[in-house]
């Protein structure tokens, strides 16, 4: 092995999502290595502004599917852990604290976004895969009620994990002299690569789906670019306390 690699990095680099399990569960040795891992990421100013509500219970789990879209591998991953933002505690410990900042959403968020990678990158070292599901924001008013989310505290993602029933390969990624560049921001992007990369993608799905999807990155960013997703979501956010000041 080079320098340049290790174990850590293979299991980075050969992430796909997996949308398709087996019935195989997810031990408790198991699980707690994700939890510690997952705990283990950096912390802004170390508030660990994050909490994870792990939702074993089967009915419980139902209804938060179908809250999700109904994507079925909310349901049939052994594991569905849902990533929210919490100030909530800290008001707990320090009720004179001040909260709902807009800064305070951001370290929120990427607080918990940066334990959501760890624990999927974790369980992929294990041989488990994952997919993070984005839809728990859908209709997080019902879901908060749902898993008694309180006042400061908010759903950001959620994370299906088990062992993996399909095997797909990694989507392609931009070239990294588009998305990585050095002291400024670059002026203009070079149109061929972005074009050799939508034919990259559209290759990517035509193999992927035996030819009934063939999107390039443009067009799919062009789709979900065309309208406010989740219109809703400055109302949510102030209604539990995020986002006043
Ligand atoms: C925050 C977040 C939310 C996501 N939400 C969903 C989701 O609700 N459903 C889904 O099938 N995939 C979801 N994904 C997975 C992305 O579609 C996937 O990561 C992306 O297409 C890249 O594919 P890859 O993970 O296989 O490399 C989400 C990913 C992230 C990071």
């Amino acid at each position: 092995m080079s320098a340049a690699t290790s174990s850590t990095i293979t299991v980075m680099r050969q992430h796909r999502s997996i949308r398709q399990f087996t019935e195989q569960t997810v031990s408790d040795e198991q699980r707690n290595a994700i939890m510690a891992s997952a705990q283990a990421a950096s912390s802004s100013s170390f508030l660990q502004a994050s909490a994870v509500i792990r939702i074993s219970d089967p009915n419980l789990r139902e209804r938060v599917m179908a809250l999700c879209g109904n994507q079925a591998y909310v349901g049939s991953a052994a594991e569905f852990w849902v990533f929210c933002a919490d100030f909530h505690r800290h008001l707990q410990w320090v009720p004179e604290a001040k909260t709902g900042f807009a800064e305070q959403l951001l370290i929120g968020a990427i607080d918990t976004a940066l334990m959501g990678q760890n624990a999927l990158t974790a369980a992929e070292s294990l041989g488990l895969g994952g997919v993070f599901i984005g839809a728990v924001r859908n209709q997080p008013h019902e879901l908060c009620d749902l898993l008694r989310l309180p006042k400061g505290v908010i759903p950001l993602f959620g994370l299906c994990l088990g062992y993996p029933a399909q095997d797909p390969e990694p989507k392609p990624r931009l070239p990294s002299s588009l998305m990585f560049c050095e002291n400024h921001y670059p002026s203009e992007f070079d149109a061929r690569q972005m074009q050799d990369y939508d034919q990259q993608v559209q290759h990517y799905y035509r193999t992927r789906t035996g030819g009934n999807k063939e999107m390039s990155w443009t067009g799919q960013i062009g789709d979900t670019l065309a309208k406010e997703a989740r219109p809703f979501m400055l109302d949510f956010l102030r209604q539990q306390g995020f986002c006043v000041r």
